[in-house]
């Protein structure tokens, strides 16, 4: 019995936290659970990830940004997600497809049509069963994430340096997205407090896991 469980959220909302605090939950429940982050979670994929957050690429076009995280992509589905899916486990993703869908997409202007295109060969048609948006204003978002990095917690990267305009429209899509697929989307304001979102997380997973046992 195996889930696909993707997070996504502008900078700021909390993914990483409530990403451990799921994990933990569901490893004392016996599942096993492997937790793991776009770009990266491979050798290849954190050579690319090194490309696409160095802040010095600042000539970094769109397309390149979009085919990059596309290959770093096809490495961690076919050599973690995939496997661990297929031995039955739980897999948590930080970040996945509709990332590139929202900044490169949304963001960026690039066609989406196109960005489906390069997802399907990138993730061989591997769709997450349930993905978490952590919504968050986007000025409050950025707050955050310049806070945690001014106290040693986070890196400050090249995409955190758009315009908040980008940032607006990052979060439209991801919003345009969610109201599309309810189903699969689980949209939680941000702002409330770490447990109340954890709650909300955990009542979702469980139904899903219900339907699959
Ligand atoms: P990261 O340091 O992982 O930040 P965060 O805590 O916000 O997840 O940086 C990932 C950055 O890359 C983030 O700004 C979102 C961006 N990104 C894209 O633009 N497209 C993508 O397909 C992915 C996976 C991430």
């Amino acid at each position: 019995m195996s889930l696909f469980v993707t997070f996504e959220g502008p900078e700021g909302s909390g993914k990483t936290t409530q990403i451990e605090l799921l994990r933990d939950y569901l490893e004392e429940r016996d599942y096993s659970v492997l937790a793991t982050r776009e770009p990266g979670g491979t050798i290849i994929g954190n050579q690319i990830r090194a490309i696409l957050l160095d802040p010095q690429n600042t000539d970094m076009l769109p397309a390149s940004e979009a085919l990059l995280f596309s290959a770093a992509r096809a490495q961690i589905v076919h050599q973690v997600i995939r496997p661990h899916l297929a031995r039955g486990g739980i897999v948590l993703c930080d970040r996945y497809a509709d990332s590139t869908l929202a900044y490169q997409g949304y963001g960026h202007g690039l066609g989406l049509e196109m960005l489906h295109t390069i997802t399907a060969l990138a993730t061989a048609g591997l769709k997450p069963d349930l993905t978490v948006y952590l919504d968050i204003d986007v000025e409050e978002g950025l707050r955050r994430k310049l806070a945690a990095h001014e106290a040693g917690q986070t890196e400050w990267n090249r995409l955190d340096q758009q315009e908040a305009a980008f940032h607006r429209r990052v979060r439209e899509g991801y919003l345009q997205m969610a109201a599309r697929e309810p189903d699969r989307w689980l949209v939680i304001d941000a702002t409330q407090p770490l447990e109340a979102i954890q709650v909300l997380i955990r009542a979702r997973v469980e139904a899903k896991l219900a339907i699959r046992e």
